[in-house]
């Protein structure tokens, strides 16, 4: 065991209840990414017209997104051993594809019974209704959608990142090292990159015990790179923080792909006891160069905590991407072999080497390896060796 690490409790977390979750989410994505593939890959003869090679080149696509959606979803399948690629390279459907809820009648039946998940599949499913936009058209998702009603999209999406349980450890690891922190007693100047609707700060003040954090907070640089989400964010804290815990809250757009050393009032050396970053950091261009940065502007000691799912191998794991493959922001990372093999979220080996490499010697990882497949949900907190 290692001794600077705070080792979080998260065991009450990941229970079973958390694993009936995702395996309520599992059923249903797999129809959505069969449905997929039936309507947009089998039935218009997509498959039967162009080689493997053909339809996961990237020039064959109307945007990045189109590319790395079409190019995961046929991976899923060949992992599976639903499709194979023949001799001649064309793909071949070893096992058929079946759509297993053609009229939505089970997702509508079990939201019947939980209305507080119909906004969370909702969104999931609309992600599944404008799969062509996103495969076809170069759009992406979020867009398509905010374009047809943003006041809507915008509601949706809030509801997703707050109410989401699958995001349940990733917001309990943040909340519990921000705890962790502030019973060392000092003062606390954090950055939160991606801030979004500020669901961990929200989150957290659903626990009495968050005062403690609350009390502790000198300075909390709340930024993301959208201003309509930060917005949204400021209010709900607006009215949910004392005038003088608000007053200690600085709303900022920042980029994280602009960010450098003395750019700004959260990027100077050695000035941050903890760097949050809640399903975002593997959005960045460069990981490397973003990890670095945070290594120097952390002060000795400080936490750096950031949330995602752990990739593991196709067949499991896509339909734990599936959302966020649609998104153009997901796709954009620069890759560097041994360190950054995939494009979205990285796998544990990934974090681990990328982390090293930019002095974070010390962590902790929730969950453990061995359960990420089952429990792909979780982060990482690490601390700068310096
Ligand atoms: C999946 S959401 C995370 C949820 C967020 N923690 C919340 O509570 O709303 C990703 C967030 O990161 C933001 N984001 C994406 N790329 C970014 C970047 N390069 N710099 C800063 N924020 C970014 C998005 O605008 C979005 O709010």
């Amino acid at each position: 065991m290692n001794r600077q690490v705070p080792n979080i409790d998260l065991t009450d977390v990941y229970d079973e209840s958390f694993t009936g979750e995702l395996e309520v989410y599992r059923r249903f994505v797999t129809v959505f990414i069969n449905q997929i593939f039936i309507r947009h890959f089998e039935k218009t003869g997509l498959i039967q017209k162009h080689s493997f090679q053909e339809l996961t080149n990237l020039d064959f696509h109307s945007s990045l997104t189109a590319f790395h959606f079409t190019r995961k979803i046929l991976e899923y399948y060949l992992d599976k051993g639903d499709l194979q690629i023949k001799e001649d390279g064309y793909l071949n459907i070893v096992r058929p594809i079946e759509d297993d809820d053609p009229e939505d009648r089970d997702l509508d039946d079990f939201l019947a019974k939980h209305p507080e998940k119909r906004n969370f599949f909702g969104i999931l499913r609309k992600i599944r209704d404008v799969a062509k936009e996103v495969l076809f058209e170069g759009q992406d998702a979020l867009l398509t959608l905010a374009n047809d009603n943003f006041r809507q999209a915008m509601q949706l999406w809030e509801d997703l990142m707050l109410n989401a349980r699958v995001k349940r450890p990733c917001h309990q690891l943040v909340i519990r090292a921000m705890q962790d922190k502030a019973r060392q007693g000092k003062p606390l100047t954090i950055f939160e990159g991606g801030a979004g609707v500020g669901s961990i700060l929200r989150d957290g003040l659903k626990q009495p015990e968050f005062t403690n954090v609350l009390e502790k907070i000198e300075r909390y640089h709340f930024t993301d790179v959208s201003l309509s989400l930060i917005k949204m964010g400021r209010e709900s804290l607006r009215a949910q923080l004392s005038p003088e815990v608000f007053d200690k809250f600085n709303f900022k757009v920042a980029n994280l792909d602009k960010l450098f050393l003395n750019g700004s009032s959260f990027t100077r050396k050695d000035s941050l006891d903890m760097i949050i970053l809640e399903h975002v950091l593997y959005d960045v261009i460069d990981l490397d160069a973003t990890l670095k940065l945070f290594h120097q502007i952390l002060k000795p000691g400080g936490y750096l905590v950031f949330t995602m799912a752990f990739r593991s191998e196709p067949k499991s794991f896509f339909p734990f991407e599936y959302l966020q493959s649609t998104f153009q922001s997901y796709n954009k990372a620069r890759l560097e072999e041994g360190y950054r093999n995939n494009v979205g979220y990285l796998t544990l080996k990934e974090w681990e080497n990328s982390l090293k490499r930019a002095g974070f010697e010390d962590f902790e990882v929730h969950p453990a390896g061995e359960d990420q497949v089952q429990w792909p949900y979780g982060g990482i907190l690490a601390l700068p060796s310096k």
